[in-house]
């Protein structure tokens, strides 16, 4: 018998088991064969939330949660935030390697030739409610581009995915700004082609009656730095959504807007927008420990804090907070950074935050810095969608490439009632609607 295996007594049969381990995991499928009859279904596990379950195998992103560790096709996230954009980041996620000079030429030159939107989509836009949340937004226009590319339910077909890809990839930008441009009561821009993918977000964003747009360069490569730290984190919430939506079939546009919509809430891609509005409650650094205290007391999280994965710094964060100083130097500083770094002093030194293992993630600073640049809380959660399309992208492709995958179908414990007697309109009790 093989070390590398697991071997197990059920006790209802006194039957032993011995399951294969393969990569530290045994295969949920091989817990069917214990059953206590012919017409028992089989074992199952329950494991609510996925707490403890790898739905795939993956080669694009590495997670070392205790350590602290991020790597993108084996390239540390440190050393892709230093030395790449985030197009060059991009094509290593959904290709594998770097992009040589020529194949990253023709790559931002395909992405940039894909930013325009169709004018019924913008259309489409201008008729959303005057105060519409921008996720809201661009949730909705995403799903709606599947109208305008049908073709893109193909997914079979290498080359109409790669197109959908690229697609998806340069719209993003453009769909975001004139969702935040929409919020604010601005007249939608254009995409500029002379700029570069971030230059141009910005461009589209805040360029107001000059007839060109000229980027802080600092500001923009800070952008870029932060689009790499987003564009990808293996198996969370909105890619688990992007992998199940997609194993249905559905067409990348619909399997974007479902992740997207997973991203927008407050304990995932929404916590951005939440810290930001954590720390105007708070108001001054004397505020922080009473403010401890309440969470602790039970009353609310410390929104940016803790993690499924990371029982250790995020490692985003460290860059995060070393770009916020190139970003201070250029905006000035955001007086929310000093109670942040007090809640950050105080929180990893408390019993509660340390026994817990909560240490501040990805969103503890990216809004502090997004506000400095001008950015709008609202925009946040939409800030953090751009660049983890390319992630959902290349989560998406790999599964659908991926022969052992089938559409997605967890199983259930029925906990509810079984094969009862209708009841007739007089005789019901009725009950009530809120639970
Ligand atoms: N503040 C206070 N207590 C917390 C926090 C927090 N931010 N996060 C976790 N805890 C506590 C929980 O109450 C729980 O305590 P208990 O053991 O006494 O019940 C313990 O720490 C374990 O937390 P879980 O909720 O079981 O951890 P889980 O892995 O389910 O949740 C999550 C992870 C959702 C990120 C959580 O830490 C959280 O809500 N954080 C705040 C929201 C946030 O910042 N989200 C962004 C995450 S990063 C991203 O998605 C991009």
């Amino acid at each position: 018998m093989s070390s590398n295996s697991l071997t197990i007594t059920d006790n209802r049969t006194n039957r032993t088991f011995t399951l294969p381990i393969e990569n530290g995991t045994v295969r949920a499928m091989e817990f069917r064969q214990m059953r206590t009859s012919d017409d028992d279904f089989g074992l199952m596990l329950y494991d609510p939330a996925f707490m403890n379950t790898a739905s795939c195998r993956s080669s694009i992103t590495y997670i070392d949660g205790d350590r602290g560790i991020l790597e993108y096709r084996g390239y540390p996230i440190e050393v892709l935030a230093e030395h790449c954009t985030f197009l060059e980041v991009a094509y290593l996620l959904l290709f594998g390697e770097l992009p040589n000079e020529a194949e990253l030429k023709n790559w931002v030159n395909e992405i940039t030739h894909h930013t325009m939107l169709h004018e019924n989509t913008k259309q489409f836009m201008e008729n959303f409610r005057y105060d519409a949340h921008p996720m809201s937004m661009l949730v909705s226009t995403v799903a709606a581009l599947s109208s305008v590319y049908p073709e893109a339910r193909n997914v079979h077909d290498a080359a109409n995915r790669l197109r959908q890809i690229k697609r998806l990839i340069g719209k993003m930008p453009t769909i975001a700004a004139m969702s935040y441009r929409h919020s604010v009561g601005f007249p939608y821009v254009y995409p500029d082609n002379d700029l570069n993918y971030t230059e141009n977000f910005m461009n589209m964003l805040w360029r107001m009656v000059e007839p060109k747009y000229a980027a802080h360069p600092v500001l923009a490569r800070a952008l870029d730095i932060l689009f790499i730290l987003h564009a990808d984190h293996e198996q969370n919430c909105s890619t688990s959504t992007m992998r199940a939506v997609g194993s249905s079939l559905a067409d990348p546009y619909l399997s974007i807007a479902s992740a997207a919509a997973a991203l927008s809430g407050a304990l995932h891609g929404g916590a951005n927008e939440e810290v930001l509005r954590m720390l105007d409650e708070i108001g001054t650094k004397d505020n922080v420990p009473a403010y401890i205290k309440r969470v602790k007391d039970g009353h609310g999280k410390l929104m940016g804090f803790g993690h499924r994965v990371y029982k250790n710094y995020d490692p985003r964060a460290k860059i995060i907070k070393w770009t916020a100083e190139q970003v201070f130097e250029v905006t000035g500083r955001n007086p929310k950074l000093d109670i942040a770094l007090e809640l950050e002093r105080i929180a990893l030194q408390d019993e509660y935050f340390v026994t817990r293992k909560l240490y501040p993630n990805v969103d503890f600073y990216s809004g502090i810095i997004y506000q400095a640049m001008g950015f709008k809380p609202e925009i946040f959660t939409a800030l953090f969608a751009i660049p983890r399309t390319v992630g959902w992208l290349a989560q998406w492709q790999e599964m659908i490439t991926d022969a052992e995958q089938k559409i997605v179908r967890p199983r259930q414990i029925y906990t509810g009632q079984r094969t009862r007697s209708f009841v007739p309109m007089e005789e019901r009790h009725g009950a009530s609607m809120v639970k």
